[in-house]
């Protein structure tokens, strides 16, 4: 009876082992191609790229049916206007799509890892598949793509960089024509996180970590340009080795799991905000447009509380907030740790005593 069952499943699983054993192509690592039935020929008995692949010349759509695992892939010339590896689980190196006009399609939906991905989609509604992917070094997207999920991510190591605007600089006042809804359902780590542009959504639910591996000096930035407000939720973000910036339309801040943090955090709201954070432990606070009021009901200690707002903010309410709760506060120095101040007019003159208030490190960080 048992031999009988196991002969069955050997039997049963002989013509998928058969299938899917990684079987390296040819004896040879790396191999160039200018056209699929090139590339056909090389795959044809095999499902892993030791090496790398290159194309040259590459017109038209790519697609590998069967490789699951693959060094590298590179683009040396040529105008490829998708990508297809439906089979692919593994790319060991940088994948880098830019300059690329006619791309519009990147179908990968089965890869798990992939050292770095690059992106730049010229064209309209590119498309950009991903399910899989579970950790990779760095991510960089830029396009006008409006919804893009990561249903499988949990860690980016180091930067991930997504911006659907025009210009996606520090200053520039976005134009973002399409408005992206993004998802991370599963998204634990990042070193580095950049989200920018036209975003109508934003779901991070279990993001807790921004390690700053490699970051210049923001672990997380958010520049919320939408048609309506967004709220900013982020309900198990504990551990930030980083400055924190968030700017934008946004509706709400709800930043329940940081209790201590010991860098900056710049918030810049558009449009009318009420800001409550139940941080205990800071260093400097900058808080600049239109904020209606802050509450930090549990702060206990910090350095500088910097207040810059559009709107009337009654000032005295919060020196005396913060007098109750961190205090009590040395009235003679209060310049030291306690500037506000109110009105749109005085905003510009006032940008270079921030910039000294909060040392050179974060002055300069504006400028990149
Ligand atoms: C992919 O594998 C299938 C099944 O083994 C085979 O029929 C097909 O020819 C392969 N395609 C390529 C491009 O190698
Ligand atoms: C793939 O296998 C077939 C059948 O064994 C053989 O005829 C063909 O030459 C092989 N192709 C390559 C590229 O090894
Ligand atoms: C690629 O295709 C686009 C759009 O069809 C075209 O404008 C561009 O000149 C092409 N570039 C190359 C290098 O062929
Ligand atoms: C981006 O998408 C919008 C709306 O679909 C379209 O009007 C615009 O031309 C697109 N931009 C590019 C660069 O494709
Ligand atoms: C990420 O993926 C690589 C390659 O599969 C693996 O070696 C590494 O352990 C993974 N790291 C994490 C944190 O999942
Ligand atoms: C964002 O997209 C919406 C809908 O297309 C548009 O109305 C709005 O002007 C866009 N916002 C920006 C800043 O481009
Ligand atoms: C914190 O960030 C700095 C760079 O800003 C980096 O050198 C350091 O290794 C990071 N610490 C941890 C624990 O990741
Ligand atoms: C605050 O709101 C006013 C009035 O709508 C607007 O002029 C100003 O630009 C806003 N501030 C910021 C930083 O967006
Ligand atoms: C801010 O809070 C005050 C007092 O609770 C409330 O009256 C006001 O409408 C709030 N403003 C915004 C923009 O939520
Ligand atoms: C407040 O600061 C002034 C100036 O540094 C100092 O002389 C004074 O002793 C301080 N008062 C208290 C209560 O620490």
């Amino acid at each position: 009876m048992r031999l009988f069952a196991l002969l069955l499943r050997v039997v049963a699983t002989l013509p998928l082992s058969l299938g899917t054993t990684a079987q390296q192509c040819s004896s040879r690592e790396d191999y160039t191609a200018r056209t699929q039935a090139e590339i056909d020929k090389i795959t044809q008995n095999c499902t892993t790229i030791a090496g790398e692949l290159g194309l040259v010349d590459w017109s038209g759509p790519l697609t590998l049916p069967n490789i699951t695992r693959i060094n590298s892939i590179t683009l040396y010339s040529g105008n490829i206007t998708s990508i297809e590896l439906p089979a692919l689980e593994y790319l060991g190196s940088n994948l880098l799509l830019t300059d690329l006009p006619s791309l519009r399609r990147v179908y990968l939906p089965r890869l798990e890892y992939i050292e770095g991905l690059y992106v730049d989609f010229a064209s309209d509604a590119p498309e950009l598949h991903l399910p899989k992917l579970t950790n990779t070094s760095s991510i960089y997207l830029r396009g006008n793509f409006s919804d893009q999920s990561f249903d499988s991510l949990r860690r980016v190591e180091k930067k991930f960089d997504i911006c659907n605007a025009v210009s996606c600089g520090y200053y520039s006042r976005m134009e973002a024509y399409t408005p992206m809804s993004l998802s991370f359902p599963v998204l634990e780590s990042v070193g580095s996180f950049i989200v920018a542009g036209n975003v109508s959504s934003l779901s991070l639910p279990e993001l807790s970590t921004l390690t700053c591996r490699e970051c210049d000096w923001a672990a997380l930035q958010l520049k919320l340009y939408g048609s309506s407000r967004i709220p900013v939720d982020l309900p198990k973000l504990s551990s930030v080795n980083g400055s924190l910036n968030i700017r934008g339309d946004i509706d709400s801040i709800s930043l329940p799991s940081l209790q201590e943090y010991t860098r900056e955090l710049i918030i810049t709201p558009y449009e009318p905000l009420n800001i409550t954070l139940p941080v205990e432990k800071a260093e400097d606070f900058l808080f600049t447009g239109n904020i209606t009021s802050i509450q930090l009901p549990n702060i206990k200690d910090f350095t500088r509380i910097h207040i810059d707002s559009d709107l009337d903010f009654d000032c005295d309410e919060l020196w005396e907030d913060l007098d109750r709760t961190s205090g009590p506060l040395n009235e003679s120095c209060k310049e030291e740790y306690f500037q506000c101040s109110v009105g749109v007019s005085c905003y510009a003159g006032r940008l270079q005593t921030v910039a000294v208030a909060l040392g050179l490190v974060l002055g300069m960080g504006f400028l990149t």
